[in-house]
């Protein structure tokens, strides 16, 4: 079921809360697919990153081979914000006066830990992923718990609005410059330089910047565009069959519905095994009732369900191994 819904699509989101068994799942589809001949690449998005300890091995910020058609990569979100504050910085340090540089510092120093900088920055960097792979037949992402997911899903709405604020802004800046420059130059008629290149210079740099916000602002359309192509791109929800995680999973999938995220499926790991007696049986019982639940609020999702394993699913035979039920 799951493997028949990656097989139609360019790219794939698994949410759900953390411990279900999100990365498994996430990592034994990736593995399958390219198994079945596509090039995939799988990201992942959840600070808590765990790719590298599934596959026993280091992965960082740009992809690396995890088995053959492959590819794996960690987005970290600490190192996503420095870059983008770094970038936005230098940006305005270029076109703030020198006496200023104090506050533009005192003022990034803030914005690091402004609520939504992260989301912002990742954000960024799965529409750079996204954009950047034609490479891959196939792109999954192993996001990040759940509230966070949907606010990440919504956001490329809210980026173009603020991009869009801040070119307005630039451009009534530039306009602004362009009059103090005029006024300048008539108080240096008598003394005026020809050859103009400082004025060149400046002007090259206000474009500059123009066009890094106009580029940050098609990324952000580009990854919109995307996430509303249900053809193309869909989200699967993880989840235990316990009480939270299936309240959870019930309101995530109205937030992500809301943001015009395709919900495609619903993966139930870690199921008992029938035939148990006493204890575990009871359990069982209890697994019912909250899937009765599920069923109550999301019954017509696809539904899958993965059996707990006597042993974690480990390395890449193990992945294969735990494919098979998929
Ligand atoms: N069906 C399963 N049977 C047995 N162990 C599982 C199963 N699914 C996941 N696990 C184990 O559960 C643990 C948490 O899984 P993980 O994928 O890291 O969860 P998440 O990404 O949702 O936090 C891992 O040790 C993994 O091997
Ligand atoms: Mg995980």
């Amino acid at each position: 079921m799951l493997l028949e819904l990656a097989a139609q699509r360019r790219v794939l989101f698994f949410g759900g809360k953390g411990g279900v068994g999100k990365t498994t799942v996430t990592a034994s589809t990736a593995l399958a697919m390219a198994d079945s001949g596509k090039r995939v690449l799988l990201v992942s998005t959840d600070p808590a990153h765990n790719l590298g300890h599934l596959f026993d091995r280091k992965i960082g910020p740009s992809p690396v081979r995890l088995a053959p058609g492959l590819d794996g990569l960690e987005l970290d979100p600490e190192l996503t914000v420095e870059k983008h504050l770094e970038e936005v910085t230098a940006a305005l340090r270029r076109i703030m006066p020198i006496h200023l540089a104090s506050e533009i510092d005192k003022h990034m120093a803030l914005s690091r830990d402004a609520p939504g900088m992260q989301e912002a920055a990742i954000l960024e960097r799965i529409a750079e992923v996204v954009e950047q792979s034609s490479a891959y037949d196939l792109i999954i992402f192993d996001t990040a718990p759940s509230g966070h997911t949907a606010r990440l899903m919504a956001l490329p709405e809210m980026m173009s609005v603020w991009t869009d604020g801040l070119i307005k802004r630039r451009e009534k800046a530039d306009r602004f410059t362009a009059v103090l420059k005029s006024l300048a130059s008539d108080k240096d008629m008598g003394n005026k330089t020809f050859g103009g290149a400082p004025h060149e210079i400046e002007e090259d740099r206000e474009s500059r910047i123009r066009r890094m916000l106009n580029r940050r602002k098609q990324r952000f359309a580009g990854l919109r565009d995307v996430i509303a192509d249900h053809q193309k791109t869909a989200f699967v929800i993880v989840l235990a069959a316990e009480r939270l995680p299936v309240l959870e999973t019930i309101e995530l999938s109205e937030q992500l519905a809301r943001a015009g995220v395709n919900v495609a499926a619903l993966i139930v790991n870690k199921r008992l095994p029938d035939g148990l007696q006493g204890f575990l049986a009871e359990r069982k019982t209890q697994e019912e009732i909250h899937l009765a639940t599920l069923t109550r609020h999301l019954g017509k999702l696809p539904r899958h369900d993965l059996i707990l394993a006597a042993h974690d699913v480990l390395g890449v035979e193990g992945l294969r191994q735990f494919a098979k039920d998929f």
